[in-house]
């Protein structure tokens, strides 16, 4: 669970974690284009109707480019997602970020009870998350995001099967019950 220790150490990475990457003059219209290749799967506009695929819509442009990179270069492992980053320059990466992150942001819901009690352990998130966890640089957006997804990606983290900067020692610290509430109330936020 969450300590005044853990919160300190936490912020000390924080600091030292704002390597948030300068992006180029993107090109939002060469980005929709190329999004004709995501939609299937992430939904129009980048709303999402599977838990199995996130919503990009209103995710963070530097977010976005971090994690194609990440699949291109198999430091994230996803079998669908590294073959399609396989394919994409520098320069779609960054023109696909920034009309994913221009859209409007999806609200998937969750179950109101656990998202109640989830609200009373989303402190500690939102330092770095954002306070209503919209995302910053390169700190992603969890609100609105499909609660399944999200407690999927926590259990990454904590079993370090995805590497994510501070993700790790967060997410370690979190019980399975604490994972589903805090997916749970993220998922309701917009
Ligand atoms: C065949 C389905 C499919 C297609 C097509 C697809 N994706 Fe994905 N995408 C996924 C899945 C599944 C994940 C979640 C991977 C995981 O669980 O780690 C994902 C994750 C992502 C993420 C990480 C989101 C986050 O919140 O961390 C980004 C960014 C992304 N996709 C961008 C794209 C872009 C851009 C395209 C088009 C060029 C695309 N995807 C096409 C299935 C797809
Ligand atoms: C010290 C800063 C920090 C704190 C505190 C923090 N996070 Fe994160 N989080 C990050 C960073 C940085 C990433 C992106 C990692 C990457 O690039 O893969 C991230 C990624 C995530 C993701 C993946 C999102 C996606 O779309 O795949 C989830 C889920 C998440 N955090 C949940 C949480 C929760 C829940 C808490 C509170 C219990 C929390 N985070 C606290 C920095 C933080």
């Amino acid at each position: 669970m969450f300590t005044f220790k853990k919160v300190v150490l936490l912020s000390a990475l924080l600091i030292s974690f704002t390597g948030v990457p300068t992006v180029s003059a993107a090109d939002k219209v060469a980005g929709e284009q190329l999004a004709s290749n995501c939609v299937g799967c992430h939904g129009a506009k980048g709303q999402s109707t599977h838990a199995q695929w996130p919503n990009l819509a209103a995710q963070t442009q530097p977010y976005i480019v971090n994690q194609l990179n990440a699949f291109k270069s198999g430091k994230r492992t996803n079998s669908m997602m590294q073959a399609m980053a396989s394919n994409l320059s520098e320069e779609d990466m960054s023109n696909l970020a920034a009309y994913f992150a221009s859209q409007a942001p999806a609200s998937a819901g969750g179950d109101t009870g656990l998202a109640t009690v989830g609200q009373g352990k989303a402190a500690m998130c939102l330092g770095c998350h954002g306070s209503n966890a919209q995302g910053q640089g390169a700190f992603p957006r969890l609100a609105g995001q499909h609660s399944d997804y999200t407690a999927s990606q926590l259990n990454n983290f904590k079993v370090g099967a995805r590497k994510g900067g501070p993700m790790q020692g967060v997410a370690s610290s979190l019980s399975e019950a604490d994972i589903k509430e805090l997916s749970a109330y993220f998922g309701t936020l917009k």
